[in-house]
């Protein structure tokens, strides 16, 4: 099959597409002709060597943590999908990547419903899967208030949404420009920075429930000092979480992933209330332009590369 891959870290130029193994799906898996592939910080922080933990990489790498597309394997034991289906979904964590290549293998997904894209669907699994985890770590439903710190992002726009669908209120940091995007979404916009918690005071007369920290920018002391309590407070990108007495959840914290979000967010699309801003689109070839465009900071919404 042919990939996206490098067989040593760097700039990214490193990138190149080339033959590879195929991977077959085993026990619990599927396997699918991937059409999309989402790109995340993780794919360049890995790439350039800045991912800050020990990632053992088998050479060459493929990138890619999540995809869509047609089924064309169904390993042992799986139920409920069958050879030619669409569907959308996530790769084993473990192996750091894997999804940006003809063929992909799958350890969770869901149907994907006509009214994403395949880029859509692509772009969606992820961070889907990420926000559904951080949701539920805290406790959020009916009636909370949540603050994103760094909303804008694949993250961001994925949590403001399934945590609007739950019920609860949703403030979301972002620079200005990016405002009129949160409200489209579901959010209450604010921007990050000094005075936040002044800002969100006014906006939020009663408590702030939890807080997800999508940024990972050292604001925490401030969001602790927001949420009341360190134990309200979850992020998904600050490595020095615990100095705060905060909870840092990722692919390796031990947490449950939050596999269920996929077919939470295919049921969501398909009436209507859930959508996957795309930032840009990009094809396989042009990964490098696609890993620059997510090392500068401020994507809208998700990259996603096209796999011809
Ligand atoms: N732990 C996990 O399981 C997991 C999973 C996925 C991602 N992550 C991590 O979570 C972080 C976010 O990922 P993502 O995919 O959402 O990233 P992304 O799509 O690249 O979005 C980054 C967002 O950060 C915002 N931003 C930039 N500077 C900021 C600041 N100082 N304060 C607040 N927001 C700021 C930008 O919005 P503006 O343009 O408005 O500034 C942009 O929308 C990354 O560090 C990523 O590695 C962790």
């Amino acid at each position: 099959m042919f990939a996206l891959q490098y067989s040593e870290q760097g700039p990214p130029e490193v990138l190149t597409v080339g033959e590879a193994d195929e991977p077959h799906a085993g026990p619990g898996e599927i396997r699918i002709a991937v059409r999309a592939v989402g790109v995340t910080p993780a794919d360049w922080k890995l790439r350039s060597g800045g991912l800050p933990v020990e990632a053992r990489l088998d050479w060459p790498h493929i990138p890619g943590f999540d995809a869509s597309g047609v089924v064309d394997e169904v390993g042992e034991g799986v139920d409920g999908v069958a050879v030619g289906d669409a569907v959308f979904g996530v790769v084993d964590t473990g192996a750091f990547g894997g999804a940006a290549a003809e063929f992909a293998v799958l350890v969770a997904w869901a149907a994907k419903p006509d009214a994403l894209s395949w880029e859509e669907a692509a772009g969606a699994a992820g961070n889907v899967e990420t926000a559904t985890r951080a949701l539920r770590l805290l406790d959020i439903g009916e009636g909370k208030t949540l603050l994103i710190e760094g909303a804008a992002g694949g993250v961001g726009t994925m949590a403001i949404q399934l945590a609007a669908a739950r019920g609860a209120t949703v403030i979301g940091t972002a620079r200005v420009a990016n405002h009129a995007f949160l409200a489209g979404l579901g959010a209450t916009p604010t921007t990050y920075g000094p005075g936040l918690g002044e800002r969100v005071a006014a906006l939020a007369p009663g408590r702030v429930h939890a807080v997800l920290d999508a940024a990972g920018s050292g604001s925490l002391p401030d969001l602790v000092a927001l949420a009341g309590d360190p134990q309200r407070v979850v992020s998904v990108a600050d490595i020095g979480a615990h100095e705060h007495g905060v909870h840092l959840t990722w692919m390796r914290s031990g947490d449950a992933p939050g596999h269920e979000g996929l077919a939470v967010a295919a049921r969501l699309a398909a009436e209507g209330r859930f959508r996957v801003p795309l930032h840009e689109v990009f094809p396989l070839a042009d990964a490098a332009k696609a890993h620059e465009l997510s090392a500068a900071g401020h994507v809208r919404g998700k990259i996603v590369l096209t796999v011809p």
